[in-house]
């Protein structure tokens, strides 16, 4: 087995590593956001909690969108619903929860089928879930890596079956309004070389990873993925953006140990501040196909070998693999 080789990181890497830590303040605040939205509707992937529900609670208060969100758990998600539209009952056709398990690749297809009997169009898909760092050895339904499979591979099925709606939607909506958001991490610095370590990319038989590459590998297919979809499918006018929505205190940290947590909480931020990353690359006009934001709502730089399309494309094609046997004919 070949070593994983995680390339050097230079003076401009760790810029944008550090910008993490005094990014600031957003810019692209609620006064800024576009008037038009009341007919918009958009989906986010793990909208119950953490940063996702941060966005799902701003949108809420401070725009008509409507939103799904696509969780696994009914019961929190709609206690979460609740919450927000106890305080603004008029909006309560607002929040819809549709059911997905991003660890069971067969839940996906009855969410967007179930998402398709109620609406006929779709302007924005922020693909927010994410795991990070589980107990070493665990794995999804279908027998991916947990962070290669929540993190990469559903996503990346979730969008196959979203793709006809959302680009139906682009051909009628003022273009570069339909969005594909594809949260990714800083932590992709971290990943082996072009993104996916292909000896093994589900980490079952190569020694000494460290966890974090693993998890900064799906990261790096994230960027990957955003790029690659823009290169895929030239001729709509769907934009296509990954990011990293700011290093903040969230639940996504339960697995590291207490000395990790304690120097976390020393360079996190409040994750309503990651919800500002968010609704920049779903809202903003300056946003433009294959860009990498970062916190709390700016364009940054993700690691260039990322950019290489030969061998990106090879990632694709991997991911196209892995979903072929999911898709029904
Ligand atoms: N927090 C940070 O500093 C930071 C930095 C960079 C990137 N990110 C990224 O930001 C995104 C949101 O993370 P967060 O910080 O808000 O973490 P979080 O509080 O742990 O939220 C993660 C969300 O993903 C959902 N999820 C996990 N596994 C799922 C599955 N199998 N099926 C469906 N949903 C699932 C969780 O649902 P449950 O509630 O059911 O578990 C939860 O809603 C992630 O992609 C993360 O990698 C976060």
């Amino acid at each position: 087995m070949t070593e994983v080789k995680i390339p050097s990181k230079f003076f401009q890497n760790w810029k944008e590593i550090l910008q993490g830590l005094y990014p600031g303040k957003p810019n692209f605040t609620e006064d800024k956001w576009p008037k038009d939205l009341d007919d918009k509707v958009l989906i986010i992937t793990g909208g119950n909690a953490g940063i996702g529900f941060e966005v799902v609670k701003k949108l809420f208060e401070n725009t008509n969108i409507k939103i799904y969100i696509f969780a696994r758990n009914e019961e929190t998600t709609k206690s979460k619903i609740n919450e927000l539209i106890k305080e603004n009952k008029t909006k309560s056709n607002q929040l819809n929860f549709i059911r997905v398990d991003l660890a069971d690749l067969t839940t996906i297809k009855p969410a967007v089928d179930e998402f398709l009997k109620l609406e006929k169009r779709l302007d924005i898909i922020i693909h927010n879930a994410g795991v990070m760092m589980p107990r070493k050895g665990e794995f999804t339904k279908q027998n991916f890596e947990l962070q290669l499979g929540v993190n990469c591979i559903a996503p990346f099925l979730l969008q196959h079956y979203l793709n006809p709606i959302l680009i139906s939607t682009s051909n009628l909506s003022k273009s570069t309004s339909c969005r594909i958001v594809w949260v990714a991490s800083t932590a992709h610095f971290w990943a082996p070389e072009h993104g996916l370590y292909f000896p093994d990319p589900n980490f079952k038989t190569t020694n000494e990873p460290s966890n974090l590459t693993i998890y900064s590998q799906s990261k790096a297919i994230s960027i990957i993925i955003a790029k690659q979809w823009s290169l895929h499918h030239k001729n709509s006018s769907v934009i296509s953006v990954a990011l990293c929505p700011g290093y903040l205190k969230t639940g996504l940290s339960r697995n590291l140990n207490k000395i990790e947590n304690f120097f976390g909480d020393l360079i996190t931020h409040d994750s309503s501040l990651g919800a500002y990353t968010e609704i920049y690359a779903a809202l903003s006009p300056d946003v433009e196909n294959g860009d990498y934001i970062i916190s709390f709502g700016k364009k940054g730089n993700c690691r260039t070998d990322l950019n290489d399309v030969e061998n990106s494309e090879k990632v694709w094609n991997y991911l196209e693999e892995q979903i072929e046997p999911y898709i029904s004919k």
